[in-house]
């Protein structure tokens, strides 16, 4: 048995978890690149900037790669607290998190299995380009103004993102606007209902007493969840195929 205090070395295909006060890194099976952001970010906040300039350096990173950053350029960190689990209709459980840096491939693996419509219901165009420069700022959100809550599913050790919803600020201070998706083979189960009342939550506490959205006429799953979500319409406006929508928090 090992006494305390005594040193431990195992090969690093090994490890599956790294923790820190600032979060658990979760490296098994993941690329280098991968892991060196998911170090980075449970690193001291006052080092991850010099650590991604390194990892920049020796080409383990993208040259472009970011970090959460809030609107004063300090290190956004990851609310931590909003972590929860979603009991689903067909028996699973997942878990439901903010989103992170290291969330880019799981999260580019959401938008490519979208068919087409998905992608047009979704963007308002048969957007294809789901590329780093694309994802990048969707999984490197300042917390403190937007959320992107991510739907995640762990099975035999492999995640899988199968369903995100998420407000981000608008140009007016109390109003932020509000998007889902949710993978194809995990519809109906109660996922962007959930998503939004927990968004809605989230939103409160964030100071937004507002939340808007576009919806196309044909969406009617998203109109359904919209008009059955208890939230009092202020605005329902169509315009040329879109339903304009804003409901207030309170
Ligand atoms: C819209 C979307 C996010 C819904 O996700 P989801 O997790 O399947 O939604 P939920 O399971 O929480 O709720 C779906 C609700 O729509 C209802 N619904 C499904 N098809 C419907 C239809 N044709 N007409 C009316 N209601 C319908 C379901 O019955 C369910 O309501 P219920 O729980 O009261 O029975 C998902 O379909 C999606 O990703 N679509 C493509 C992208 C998109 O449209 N995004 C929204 C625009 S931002």
């Amino acid at each position: 048995y090992l006494q305390p205090g005594s040193g431990v070395v195992i090969t690093r295909g090994d490890i599956h978890y790294v923790v820190t006060e600032w979060g658990i890194a979760y490296l098994y099976g993941k690329s280098i690149r991968e892991r060196v952001l998911e170090m980075i970010n449970i690193a001291h906040p006052d080092f991850r900037e010099e650590l991604l300039e390194h990892a920049k350096k020796w080409k383990y990173v993208y040259s472009d790669q970011k970090l959460p950053v809030s609107i004063d350029g300090r290190i956004s960190i990851y609310p931590e607290k909003y972590e929860t689990f979603l009991n689903l209709k067909n028996g699973k459980t997942i878990k439901i998190r903010p989103v992170k840096p290291t969330d880019e491939r799981m999260i580019q693996e959401l938008h490519y299995s979208l068919d087409e419509q998905d992608r047009y219901l979704r963007f308002f165009a048969p957007m294809k380009d789901f590329r780093h420069k694309k994802i990048q700022p969707m999984v490197n959100i300042d917390y403190s103004t937007d959320m992107i809550l991510v739907g995640e599913f762990s099975e035999r050790g492999e995640d899988q993102i199968i369903g995100l919803g998420a407000f981000f600020k608008t140009g007016q201070p109390s109003i932020a606007e509000i998007a889902f998706v949710v993978h194809k083979d995990w519809r109906g189960l109660g996922i962007a209902k959930f998503l939004l009342k927990y968004l809605s939550q989230i939103g409160k506490e964030l100071n937004y007493r507002t939340f808007t959205g576009s919806i196309l006429l044909e969406n009617k799953p998203m109109i359904h969840i919209i008009n059955s979500s208890g939230y009092l319409l202020k605005l329902k406006r169509i315009e040329g195929g879109v339903t304009i929508f804003a409901f207030d928090l309170s």
